[in-house]
């Protein structure tokens, strides 16, 4: 009987020490019995072409890659998944078995099944959207988005011309709005998402007033940092049904631990438990 692999696998950034991929990843590793390790891997980024190509002479299966490594650990990629090229950035390397190292980006679609699992029935058909910000986070999210078929999809930013650039990016189905005008530009839409920084812990609430904003629509933040962000507060109190950032952080990481570890772990009550505690 051959024995069990030790597997490793960790996160990529400068600094790492905040990330909770840890807590997430070795509550699988233990929760399924697995011999391995996550671990957090602080890479200055002078040293990130170094680190990365060390990770199959280190034998790890792969790593999560996290600010600000995001867009120059993909052009280290021997391939790139489809969306994470659209993207434009990775959040996961994996080593494949022959060392090449394959970049995959999760975010967009841990972002979509966060949505799905706070209503199953949620179509990306169902009706326009409303992106506030053009980020990093902004990009994965407005990819998978588009890829679930939304027929319009409204971008506002402060900084006009990053909004304007992902609409060169991705075309016709988005519209760009100015900053000054995004209350207005909730009429009508089905999804409202927040990818600005604004909410987190440390930062203050998001501006924006919800009165336009179909009683119907769906109200989500990439924020997880309160759980409970002002924008999603104000939005539970006019009825709206609300998902918050954990659920997207939660999601992108059960793939990248499939890749390594060869089990789809599962989002359990007290996975999220283990999370929080760390909040
Ligand atoms: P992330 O990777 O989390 O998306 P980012 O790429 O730094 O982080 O993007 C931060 C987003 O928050 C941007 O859309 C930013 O707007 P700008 O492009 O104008 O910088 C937005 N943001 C940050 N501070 C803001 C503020 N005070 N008001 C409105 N938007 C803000």
């Amino acid at each position: 009987m051959s024995e069990q692999r030790f597997v490793l696998a960790g996160v990529m950034g400068w600094p790492v020490a905040h990330t909770r991929s840890p807590v997430i990843h070795n509550h699988w590793i233990a929760k399924h019995g697995l011999k391995g390790a996550y671990v957090q891997l602080p890479v200055q980024p002078d040293r990130l072409e170094a680190a990365i190509r060390g990770l199959p002479a280190l034998g790890f299966a792969g790593c999560n890659i996290t600010v600000p490594h995001k867009v120059n650990a993909m052009q280290l990629m021997d391939e790139l998944h489809p969306q994470a090229r659209r993207i434009a950035a990775i959040n996961t390397v994996v080593v494949q078995p022959d060392g090449r190292l394959l970049g995959v980006n999760n975010d967009g679609i841990g972002y979509i099944q966060s949505l799905r699992d706070a209503n199953p029935g949620w179509r990306g058909d169902a009706g326009p959207a409303l992106v506030l910000g053009a980020g990093g986070a902004a990009r994965a999210i407005v990819v998978a988005l588009l890829d679930e078929g939304v027929p319009e999809l409204r971008i506002t930013n402060r900084t006009l011309e990053k909004a304007q650039a992902l609409k060169d990016a991705f075309g016709d189905r988005v519209t760009v709005v100015p900053w000054a005008e995004r209350n207005q530009a909730m009429a009508g839409v089905s999804l409202l998402v927040n990818t600005t920084t604004q909410g987190m812990h440390g930062q203050p609430a998001l501006d924006v007033q919800l009165d336009d904003l179909p009683a119907s629509a769906m109200v989500s933040d990439a924020i997880y940092i309160p759980l409970e962000t002002p924008l999603l507060a104000a939005a539970r109190q006019r009825g709206h049904q609300t998902v918050n950032g954990l659920g997207m952080l939660l999601n992108q990481a059960r793939p990248a631990f499939q890749a390594w570890f060869g089990v789809l772990p599962e989002i359990t009550p007290e996975l999220r438990a283990a999370v929080q505690a760390t909040f």
